[in-house]
């Protein structure tokens, strides 16, 4: 007797075959051709021609809790990733307080499973004053906190004010790292090659302005630093929204991953499709490119020197985007993200079996998150139900983040028609079928 059956078709070889999921306790039992036979299963969701796709793993989302909780939290970020078909999340660490510690970490994990919809983990900062030993213990899961899903570093200035510097001194980490096996996920900016811009509440151009004031030079210097810090410990270094065509080559000749956002595949200083009397909805760090930068990012999905792809959800208030030049960095994308990507894999500008290892597969293996992202036996059945013939217009009004608005206004997405998360029915259209506090912590 099987909890729940899923008939609807499954990729073989990039190749959509029907078949049936089976699904017992939260994880997939089989997947067969064969139907099965009734009273063999609680329940059958047919799910006609769809296609089944693993969850997405978000490893790279800002919820703003605690602290900047008028932007997002975690109970409305999880929703916002559960509708855009993300059922595993890693926030990061740029809180307020920020998680830093067993105090801060143990705090933001009580109030995420208190509240969100889907599996989460938590990174944790490093940063000058940073304890060690004490970061040591934490990853190795010692005592009733649940370990972070990884580190962070900001090696350049961004939201939250917590760089690490200078850069060499990541060199520090490389024992930690070695001992735990852990992920340091990386903002690379250097800030020692920012350009200041002058009177910056007059800049018109704001998305030109900041390009230039956060060059590709200054991306490509820190992931050469970082590299030459972390030695032959670079392996753990997870390079995070890389920009540019320099960024990416110098990461390129290292053993560190790469990670790239959908608004730097998607939007540029020339073509960034905002209204030029809202260009600030598209400042972010590190800035929006050029387009040869976002055609050089887009040859690394396909030569596979990208590794994956994180939405960077970096939800700020219209209100505070409504300051020109001063407006604060970040762009909301956790819903929209899979969406806007499956619109791509139906113009065939991304292959689906590439979509599904940079936003399920290779997150998984990266941050070592055992069973999920992929649909084979064993693993959890956190689906997404997808029919890449229906796609439609993304609309910020329609979207469940706190922040109320998108840079893709009017973009076509296509959005999943059902979410399963361990097996559960967690989103049916419009609904939210899944409960506050059902999400759980990866690494419990
Ligand atoms: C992020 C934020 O607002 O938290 N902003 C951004 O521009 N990307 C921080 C970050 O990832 O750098
Ligand atoms: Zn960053
Ligand atoms: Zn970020």
């Amino acid at each position: 007797m099987h909890d729940l059956v899923l008939e609807g078709r499954v990729l073989r070889d990039a190749f959509p075959i029907e078949a049936y999921i089976f699904i017992d306790g939260g994880r997939i039992s089989k997947i067969s051709r064969q139907a099965p036979v009734s009273g063999e299963y609680g329940e059958l969701h047919r799910l006609g021609r769809s296609l089944l796709l693993p969850g997405i793993i978000d490893t790279h989302a800002h919820f703003r809790d605690p602290g900047m909780t008028s932007k997002e939290d975690f109970a409305s970020g999880s929703v916002s990733a559960a509708f855009g078909g993300v059922t595993t999340v890693i926030d990061m660490p740029n809180t307020r307080p920020p998680t830093i510690d067993r105090d801060s970490l143990q705090a933001k994990d009580k109030t995420a499973s208190a509240v969100s919809v889907i599996d989460y983990g938590l990174n944790l900062v490093i940063t000058n004053g940073s304890d060690l030993l004490a970061v040591d213990t934490l990853l190795k899961g010692i005592g009733n906190v649940p370990a972070p899903a990884g580190l962070k570093a900001f090696l350049g200035e961004t939201t939250g004010s917590l760089v690490l510097e200078p850069i060499s001194s990541l060199a520090r980490w490389t024992s930690v790292l070695e001992n735990t096996g852990a992920v340091v996920a990386i903002h690379a900016e250097d800030g020692s090659l920012f350009e200041p811009v002058k009177d910056p509440d007059k800049v018109k151009d704001i998305l030109k302005k900041h390009h230039g004031s956060r060059p590709p030079s200054s991306e490509a210097s820190a992931i050469v630093k970082a590299v030459n810090a972390l030695g032959r410990n670079a392996g753990s270094a997870h390079f995070l929204h890389v920009s540019s065509e320099m960024g990416l080559e110098a990461a390129k000749t290292s053993s560190a991953t790469v990670e790239v956002t959908p608004h730097h595949l998607l939007l540029d200083v020339k073509l960034s499709g905002l209204d030029p009397e809202h260009q600030a909805l598209g400042k972010v760090n590190p800035p929006l490119r050029t387009p040869a930068d976002r055609a050089a990012l887009w040859r690394g999905i396909a030569d596979g020197s990208v590794d994956t792809i994180g939405s960077d959800h970096a939800p700020h208030l219209l209100e505070e985007k409504d300051r020109g030049y001063l407006s604060p960095s970040g762009i909301p994308g956790i819903e929209t993200m899979a969406p806007l990507l499956l619109s791509e894999v139906s113009k065939r500008r991304l292959d689906i079996d590439r979509f599904m290892e940079l936003c399920c597969s290779s997150p998984a293996d990266r941050y070592s998150i055992a069973g999920r992202g992929r649909l084979e036996d064993g693993y959890l059945a956190d689906i997404m139900v997808v029919d890449l013939r229906k796609g439609r217009k993304i609309r910020g009004d329609d979207l469940h983040s706190k922040c109320g608005w998108t840079p893709y206004e009017g973009k076509v997405g296509i959005f999943p028609e059902k979410v399963y998360s361990r097996g559960e029915l967690l989103i049916e259209g419009e609904n939210l079928c899944g409960k506050p506090g059902r999400g759980r912590n990866i690494r419990m």
